[in-house]
């Protein structure tokens, strides 16, 4: 079972991402993930995404649709949960293609939804384990130890160079431009299943579970 996670920067894709790993066996794949390792290899491709992420705008279409294709063709598991991609239409389409090639198909697309002013408190508040990459927030999702991950144990926490609120204005801008229009195409497709994003993260999984069947 392939499906896509599809959401506005904060929504809580990563998180119930997570969720789906563990209790299904799932293989996540988060380009914003992949780029973020692409840009901590110091290359010059990493130079320039590193920019382009920082800024808040999208990476081009090349470059993901090559780096999802490479997970495609080399990770198994219990299907595939597209995180964060896709997030323009020639990425949809690039996606539909690559499945097709591999004999796979597209189960359901989970469309998070919450509002603008919820998403700006997550993303400030958002830190992550750099080791395991839990992700937790000051407020809704604090580790139990003060600066102890909860799953790993490390205490390397990282906060991102994006959450900040210029550029989280920026990828709100991006989603609403050439994102969100992948939530009319799916739907017109028969694929899209939405779920009310502002509710607590266990009753956002459950809506999600109950979809998945
Ligand atoms: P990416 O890493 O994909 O970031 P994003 O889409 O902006 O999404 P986030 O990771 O910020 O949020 P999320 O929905 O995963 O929320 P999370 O679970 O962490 O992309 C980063 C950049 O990479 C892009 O801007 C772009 O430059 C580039 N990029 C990536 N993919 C690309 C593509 N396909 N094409 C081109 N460029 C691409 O949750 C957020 C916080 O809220 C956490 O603190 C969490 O604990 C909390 N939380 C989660 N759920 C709840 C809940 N239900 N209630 C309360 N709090 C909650």
């Amino acid at each position: 079972m392939n499906i896509i996670l599809l959401g506005p920067p904060g929504a809580g894709k990563g998180t119930q991402a997570r969720h789906l790993v563990e209790t299904r066996g799932m293989v996540q794949l988060s380009t914003g993930d992949m780029l973020r390792a692409a840009r901590s290899s110091g290359t010059e491709m990493g130079k320039k995404v590193a920019e382009i992420m920082d800024a808040g705008k999208l990476v081009t279409d090349e470059i993901v649709i090559g780096l999802i294709e490479e997970q495609l063709t080399s990770q198994k598991g219990a299907g595939f949960i597209f995180d964060g991609f896709p997030r323009t239409l020639a990425q949809a389409d690039a996606l539909a293609a690559l499945l097709g090639k591999l004999g796979q198909s597209l189960h359901t697309v989970i469309e998070i939804r919450v509002d603008d002013e919820e998403l700006v408190k997550r993303i400030s508040g958002r830190f992550t384990c750099a080791k395991c990459g839990e992700v937790y927030h000051d407020e809704t999702r604090p580790t139990k130890a003060e600066g102890v991950c909860d799953a790993c144990g490390s205490t390397e926490m990282v906060r991102r160079a994006d959450d900040n609120e210029d550029s989280l204005r920026t990828r709100l801008m991006e989603y609403y431009k050439k994102t969100s229009p992948l939530i009319g195409y799916y739907y017109a497709k028969g694929d899209l299943r939405p779920v009310n994003g502002m509710a607590e993260v266990k009753q956002v999984t459950a809506s999600i579970e109950a979809i998945l069947g």
